[in-house]
């Protein structure tokens, strides 16, 4: 009996002695549970504030600012990046009074311009306050956006030759007509005049038709993307050899893929013109793998020979040579009209540089070099034979 007293007690104590142990582990526990439940709901606070868009925080500014549209209790936004540096900005939206109390010129002459209205505190993180800062400069851009952007203030393109034609066939016409029935003039010769005058202008109409059929001198085909020369090559300076980087080495200067271009738009997703939707399309193209569809615009017939890398490598000529002011061009345009004479006139006139080791082995090296000539034309080194341009 005592035995089973002892087994009892034993017992009792052992599961209240677990109890225990179990609850202070569970009060440890707990606590620290509570702990971090705490820091899970201030971190899913942060997140969720900070999952808050730009757009939606904009909505309690939009009592007071307009973007664009002019002032109303405070001063119109637009622009205001360019007004003052970012860590200003912050600063002033989470508490200008600060900004004004600290003794901040800029704050302070705000201030007053504005009949001393303080802007409210915004309760914003750094990170909020910079995405709506973002935010407004997207939104002025849209404002400063030109639809026009890829347009050129020149146009290579021939004049049409429609209305010389027309006109010329209506001299003739009159000639005829009068003659014979109308006879509003008295002298044949006048009619005679009128129909020949008559044929040579409609007659060079159509020769000069027919020689520039096939031709595009001014071709200017719209783009898969609205790409543009003179925001890549004109303001932002970039080399055209880093694109085309075919040039120095092959005939074709190629055409650059879609992962070169991602070199800068994985980081600028946003154009001035275009906002995020061209930009876009470069991120789907390389994605995809389906390569950008872009127009051809220069192109030589089959049966004749050019090579990139003659010209601009051995040659030293200048891509503006040929393809003109490509840095000022929105849509890129043919300058010139790649025709035999165009070629044929350039070698005729273009002195070769001899100071190219390319020419080491060539026989005016020698005369070049002993003073005998002073210079030499591409002509001269066989820059006109028909067989170096035709297969
Ligand atoms: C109750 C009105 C009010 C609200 C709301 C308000 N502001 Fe202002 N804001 C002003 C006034 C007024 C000024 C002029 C400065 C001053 O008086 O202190 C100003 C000035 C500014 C300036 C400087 C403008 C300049 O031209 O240099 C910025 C930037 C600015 N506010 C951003 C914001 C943003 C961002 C919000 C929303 C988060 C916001 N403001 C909300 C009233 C307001
Ligand atoms: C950022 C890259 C980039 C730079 C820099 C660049 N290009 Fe281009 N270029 C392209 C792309 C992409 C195309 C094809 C789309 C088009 O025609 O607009 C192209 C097309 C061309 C074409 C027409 C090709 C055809 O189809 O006949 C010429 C000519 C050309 N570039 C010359 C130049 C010259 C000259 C420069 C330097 C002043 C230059 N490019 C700088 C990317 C570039
Ligand atoms: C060396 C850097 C660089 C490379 C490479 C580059 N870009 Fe850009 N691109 C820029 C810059 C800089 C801007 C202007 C951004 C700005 O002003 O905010 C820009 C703007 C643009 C825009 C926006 C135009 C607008 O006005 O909205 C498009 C579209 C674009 N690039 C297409 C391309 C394509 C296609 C390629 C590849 C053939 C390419 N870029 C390669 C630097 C580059
Ligand atoms: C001597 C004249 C000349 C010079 C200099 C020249 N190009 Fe070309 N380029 C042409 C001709 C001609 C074509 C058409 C080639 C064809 O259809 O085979 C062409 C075509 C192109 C093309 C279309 C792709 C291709 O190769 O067919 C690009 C891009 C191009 N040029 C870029 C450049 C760049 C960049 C430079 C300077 C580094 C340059 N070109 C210098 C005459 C020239
Ligand atoms: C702006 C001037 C210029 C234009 C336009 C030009 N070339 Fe040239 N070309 C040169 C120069 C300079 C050289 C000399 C480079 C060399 O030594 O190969 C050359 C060399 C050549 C050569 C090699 C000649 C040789 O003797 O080795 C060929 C082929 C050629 N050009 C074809 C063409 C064709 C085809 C066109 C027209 C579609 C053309 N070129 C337009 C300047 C020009
Ligand atoms: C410097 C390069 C060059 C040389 C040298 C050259 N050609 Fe051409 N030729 C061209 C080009 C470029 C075209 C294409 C013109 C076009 O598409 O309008 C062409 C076109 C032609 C055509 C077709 C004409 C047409 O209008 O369809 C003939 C035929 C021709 N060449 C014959 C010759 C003969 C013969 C010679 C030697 C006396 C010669 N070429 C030398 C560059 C050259």
């Amino acid at each position: 009996m005592k035995f089973i007293i002892s087994l009892i007690a034993f017992f009792l104590f052992t599961t209240s002695y677990v109890e225990a142990k179990s609850e202070t582990v569970l009060t440890r526990d707990s606590s620290a549970l509570v702990e971090n439940q705490v820091t899970l709901d201030t971190a899913k606070q942060n997140a969720k504030r900070s999952m808050r868009s730009p757009a939606e925080l904009f909505k309690s500014c939009a009592r007071c600012h307009s973007i664009g549209r002019g002032k109303l209790i405070g001063p119109d936004l637009a622009g205001v990046s360019a007004r003052h540096s970012g860590e200003w900005l912050i600063k002033f939206i989470q508490a200008s009074d600060s900004l004004i109390a600290s003794g901040d010129t800029a704050a302070k002459r705000l201030y007053e311009e504005n009949e001393k209205l303080p802007m409210p505190r915004h309760d914003y993180s750094n990170d909020e306050a910079k995405s709506l800062i973002d935010y407004i400069f997207f939104e002025t851009r849209k404002l400063e956006a030109d639809p026009n952007f890829l347009d050129n203030d020149f146009s290579f393109a021939h004049p049409s030759n429609t209305w010389p034609f027309i006109i010329g066939v209506l001299f003739i016409l009159f000639g005829i007509i009068d003659w014979a029935f109308l006879k509003l003039i008295r002298f044949k010769f006048i009619h005679i005049i009128l129909i020949l005058a008559g044929l040579a202008i409609s007659g060079k109409a159509v020769t000069e038709e027919a020689i520039y059929m096939g031709r595009s001198q001014g071709f200017e085909p719209d783009q898969p993307i609205k790409f543009s020369h003179r925001i890549h090559a004109g303001d932002n300076e970039i080399d055209c050899q880093y694109c085309h980087t075919g040039s120095m080495e092959s005939r074709n200067s190629s055409i650059p893929p879609a992962s070169l271009c991602l070199n800068c738009h994985n980081v600028i997703r946003n154009g001035p013109n275009t906002g995020e939707v061209e930009i876009n399309k470069i991120h789907e193209a390389f994605e995809s793998g389906v390569p950008i569809e872009w127009v051809r615009v220069h192109s030589l017939p089959d049966y004749v020979f050019f090579s990139h890398a003659q010209h601009v490598n051995v040659g030293k000529v200048e891509c503006k040579e040929c393809h003109g002011e490509v840095e000022k061009m929105g849509r890129i345009q043919q300058v010139s009209d790649l025709s035999m004479g165009w070629c044929i006139d350039c070698h005729r006139t273009q002195k070769v540089q001899f100071d190219n080791e390319y020419y080491l082995s060539y026989k005016q090296h020698e005369d070049i070099l002993s003073g005998k000539i002073s210079e030499v034309t591409v002509e001269e080194i066989g820059g006109l034979n028909c067989q170096k341009c035709h297969y």
